[in-house]
């Protein structure tokens, strides 16, 4: 499947069927993960079978959409405390998403539905938890998001090229928390800028959006 199919049919699943990871997944998505952590200098994790963070002491957490259900693998987006940490786990995480998306897997990202258990983790002198992603096999594949209009995340009113059209629709095909999709692209000239307007995980969704663009379009974000 290739990556624009796996930005289309990627949709927030939070319900799991009960069955462990198969060992062949795991050893692809844990050699991708290595290579985007040599990438990116993040500590990025898979934790397996592990279920205290999202089912502690027998109660669901809630959350503004529904209850997560069988969520018992994660992966824990952990690196050194910087100004960068947000939006390096947002653009790189994003990548594990799609990747997990194009071998079958389901995914959802959690800022704040879950508890943080650190015994499960690597955490390093200086390194923190910032977000985790659930993943296993989806009950369901998920539902396109609501979404705002192509004008009403781009500044100004050009005739704008196809790339950038592209960058600009994949970007609204991304997870942002709470479906906020609070982002603004700007062309000028060749260059292409987008900035977050802040609010709760803005800058982790800020990433996120800024690999769909550069991923649809072939064009790096400034
Ligand atoms: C940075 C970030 C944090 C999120 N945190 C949570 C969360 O704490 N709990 C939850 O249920 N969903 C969370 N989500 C999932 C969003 O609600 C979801 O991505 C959004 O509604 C768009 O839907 P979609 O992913 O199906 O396209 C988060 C998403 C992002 C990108």
């Amino acid at each position: 499947m290739d990556l624009m199919k796996a930005m289309s049919e990627r949709h927030s699943v939070r319900d799991f069927k009960d069955e462990p990871i198969s060992e062949e997944h795991v050893s692809e998505l844990s050699e991708f993960i290595e290579q985007l952590n040599n990438k990116s200098g993040l500590h990025m994790q898979l934790i397996l079978n592990e279920p205290k963070a999202f089912n502690s002491l027998g109660v669901r957490l809630i959350t503004y959409y529904g209850n997560f259900r069988n969520v018992n693998n994660y992966i824990a987006l952990i690196g050194r405390k910087s100004d960068t940490i947000e939006e390096r786990c947002g653009y790189y995480g994003e990548q594990v998403v799609l990747k997990a998306q194009q071998m079958g897997l389901r995914t959802c990202w959690v800022g704040g539905t879950y508890r943080k258990v650190p015994s499960a983790c690597e955490i390093g002198k200086g390194e923190k938890i910032v977000a985790v992603i659930a993943i296993g096999y989806g009950n369901e594949d998920g539902h396109p998001h609501k979404s705002k209009a192509f004008n009403e995340v781009v500044l100004g009113d050009a005739d704008y090229p196809i790339w950038f059209r592209k960058g600009v629709n994949a970007a609204l095909l991304a997870p942002t928390a709470m479906d906020q999709q609070r982002f603004m692209f700007e062309l000028k000239g060749n260059k292409v800028k987008v900035r977050a307007f802040p609010g709760p995980f803005s800058k982790l969704d800020l990433g996120i959006v800024k690999y769909h663009f550069e991923a649809a379009s072939g064009i790096k974000v400034s």
